[in-house]
C-alpha cells in the first residue's frame, strides 16, 4: 500500500534507547489525532517490540534496531521493528501467550500484547539473520476532523 509519510529510525540496541523508540512512534503518529487510549495502545506496542529486539535479539552484543513508521490511506498507522539479530526458529510457537524463551523474568506475552493492542500484527524471522514485526493499526477519525 502507498505510504502517506514516512519516517524511519536507527538505534543501537541499549535499553535505554526503548523509551525513546516509543515517544518517537507517539510523536509520529499524533499526525493521525489519536485518542489517548489510541496513542497509549500504540506506545505499548512500540515498547514490546522494541524490547524483543533489544533483548532477545541481540542478547549477547549491540546492534542495530531499525523502527519505520509509515501513515497509510484511511487513517492507518504501520509500524515496523526490525532487527539484524539471532531471529526466531519457530515464529508460530513464539507467538503463543506465555511461550518465552526469556526465563522466569518474562511472561511470554509480548506477542500477544501487540496483537490485542493493534490491528495486524505479522512476524517475519530467519534464524541467524534477524526478525521483522510489522503493525498496522487503525486510527478513528475524530467528528472534530470531518
Ligand atoms: N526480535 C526477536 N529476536 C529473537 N527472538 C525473539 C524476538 N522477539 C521475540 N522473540 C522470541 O519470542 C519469544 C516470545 O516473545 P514475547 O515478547 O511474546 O515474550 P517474552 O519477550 O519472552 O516475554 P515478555 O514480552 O512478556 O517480557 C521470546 O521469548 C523469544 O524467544
Ligand atoms: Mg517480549
Amino acid at each position: 500500500m502507498k505510504a502517506t509519510n514516512l519516517a524511519e529510525i536507527t538505534f543501537l540496541s541499549r535499553s535505554a534507547n526503548e523509551g525513546f523508540a516509543r515517544s518517537a512512534a507517539a510523536c509520529f503518529a499524533a499526525q493521525l489525532d489519536p485518542t489517548l487510549d489510541e496513542l497509549g495502545d500504540i506506545k505499548t506496542a512500540v515498547s514490546e517490540a522494541v524490547t524483543n529486539a533489544i533483548v532477545h535479539g541481540y542478547p549477547n552484543e549491540l546492534g542495530r534496531v531499525l523502527l519505520r513508521l509509515r501513515t497509510l490511506p484511511e487513517q492507518v498507522l504501520e509500524i515496523t521493528v526490525r532487527d539484524w539479530g539471532v531471529g526466531i526458529s519457530d515464529v508460530k510457537k513464539a507467538r503463543e501467550p506465555m511461550y518465552t524463551t526469556g526465563g522466569v523474568e518474562r511472561s511470554g506475552m509480548g506477542f500477544t500484547i501487540m496483537e490485542s493492542f493493534t490491528d495486524t500484527m505479522k512476524v517475519r524471522s530467519t534464524p541467524g539473520k534477524g526478525t521483522t514485526v510489522t503493525m498496522r493499526k487503525k486510527i478513528a477519525q475524530r467528528a472534530s476532523a470531518r
